[in-house]
C-alpha cells in the first residue's frame, strides 16, 4: 500500500476489497448494531438569543453550559457564520482531495514547503498498528503570512474566512462558559487559551467494507473548543455517561443544513477543573465518502495550563496538576489514540 496518494487514490483505483494494513483489530471497529440503537439528537442551541433581550440571552447561556457539563457536545444555529461560506468550504474540501496526486503529495510531512501545512492518510501512522479510512489536509494558522505563502490558491480565502468568523464565535461561547466559573474573559485571556487556530479537512473516501475500518480513531481533543462543519452523511460518535449509567457510545446524526457541532476539549476541562467535559469520539466509515472539516483552538506551547484559581477556590480543591501546554500536546500525541488516557499525564 502507497500512502502518497492518500485512501482516496486507493479507492479510486478501483480496489473492491479493503487492505489488510486497514482492518482494524476487533476491539476497535464499530458494529452496525450498536449504532442503531444509540442514536441521540444532540442539544441544537440559537445563539442569536444572545443579541436578544435578557432573559432571552440567560436561557441561551444556560443551554450552553449545561451541553458543556453534561454532552461536551452541542449543535448551534445563527452563530454568525454565513451558510455560504461552510458551502464554499465544503467545496474547497472536496476540491483540494479532487486534485491529480502531484498537486496533494507536495505537503506530505517531509517534502511539504512547511510544518504548518500538511496533508496525509491516518493521524498518528506511525504509532498504529492499523491504518484510518482517511485522508487529511491540516493548515496550522499563527498569521496571514504563512496563509499567504503556503496555503493552496483554491482553499485559502474560504479557510481564513472560516477561522475569522469561527473565532468570533468560539470567543463568545468562551466567554460565556468562563463567566458561569467566575471568570471573565478578556481579549489577552483569549489570545493565551485561543490564540492557535488549526483547520484540518478530513476525507473519508467510500469504504467497501465499513465493519472492518475504522475512519478515525478513538480520542478527545487536547485543546479549548473545537468548531466542526460536516456534510450531510454521518458516522461521528461520542462516548458519554448519563446519570447513574455506564458510559456508552452514541451516534450524532448530523445537524440541519447551517449548524456546526462545537465540542469542548482536555484543555478547557482542565482550566474548568473538570466542570466541562471533554467527550471522546470516533468516526465510523460507510460506503459513501464524507467530508468534515474540523477548526481547533488552542494555546501556544508556553501557556501554563491547570485549573483557573477561582474555579480551584469554589471547588475546595484542584483535580489536575498545572502543565505547559505544549507538554501535554507532546504527551497526547506520544500516547496515539488512548480514549482520554492522555489527561493521566496531568493527575
Ligand atoms: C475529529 O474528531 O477531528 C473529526 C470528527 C469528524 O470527522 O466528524
Ligand atoms: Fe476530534
Amino acid at each position: 500500500v502507497k500512502q502518497g496518494n492518500g485512501v482516496k487514490g486507493l479507492v479510486d483505483s478501483g480496489l473492491s476489497k479493503v487492505p489488510y494494513q486497514y482492518i482494524q483489530p476487533v476491539d476497535q471497529r464499530i458494529s452496525k448494531s450498536n449504532i442503531d440503537a444509540n442514536v441521540v439528537q444532540l442539544p441544537l442551541i440559537d445563539l442569536s438569543g444572545l443579541d436578544g433581550p435578557e432573559h432571552e440571552q440567560a436561557a441561551v447561556e444556560e443551554s450552553l453550559v449545561k451541553a458543556a457539563e453534561t454532552f461536551g457536545f452541542f449543535h448551534v444555529v445563527n452563530h454568525g457564520l454565513p451558510i455560504q461560506l461552510l458551502e464554499e468550504l465544503k467545496d474547497a474540501a472536496h476540491q483540494f482531495f479532487n486534485q491529480p496526486p502531484d498537486k496533494k503529495s507536495v505537503y506530505l510531512k517531509g517534502v511539504s514547503p512547511s510544518p504548518f501545512v500538511d496533508y496525509g492518510t491516518s493521524f498518528l501512522p506511525d504509532s498504529k498498528k492499523s491504518f484510518e479510512w482517511k485522508d487529511y489536509f491540516l493548515m496550522i494558522y499563527i498569521s496571514d503570512d504563512d496563509a499567504l505563502k503556503y496555503w493552496p490558491d483554491l482553499c485559502r480565502e474560504v479557510v481564513l474566512n472560516y477561522i475569522k468568523t469561527s473565532t468570533k464565535m468560539a470567543r463568545r461561547i468562551m466567554e460565556i462558559l468562563m463567566k458561569n466559573v467566575g471568570v471573565e474573559l478578556d481579549d489577552s485571556m483569549a489570545e493565551t487559551y485561543m490564540g492557535v487556530r488549526v483547520v484540518n479537512m478530513n476525507y473519508y473516501p467510500t469504504c467497501p467494507d465499513p465493519e472492518l475500518t475504522i475512519g478515525l480513531g478513538r480520542h478527545s481533543d487536547f485543546g479549548i473548543l473545537t468548531v466542526l462543519l460536516q456534510d450531510d452523511i454521518g458516522g461521528l460518535s461520542i462516548r458519554v455517561q448519563e446519570d447513574g449509567k455506564e458510559e456508552t457510545w452514541i451516534e450524532i446524526p448530523p445537524p440541519i443544513p447551517g449548524a456546526l457541532l462545537i465540542n469542548i476539549g482536555d484543555t478547557l476541562q482542565i482550566l474548568s477543573n473538570g466542570k466541562y467535559k471533554s467527550a471522546e469520539h470516533r468516526v465510523r466509515t460507510s460506503t459513501k465518502s464524507r467530508v468534515s472539516i474540523p477548526l481547533f483552538l488552542f494555546p501556544g506551547p508556553k501557556v501554563k495550563i491547570g485549573p483557573l484559581p477561582q474555579v480551584v477556590e469554589k471547588d475546595g480543591k484542584a483535580q489536575y496538576k498545572e502543565c505547559l501546554f505544549g507538554d501535554y500536546k507532546n504527551h497526547y500525541f506520544a500516547q496515539g489514540y488512548s480514549g482520554k488516557k492522555a489527561l493521566d499525564f496531568v493527575k
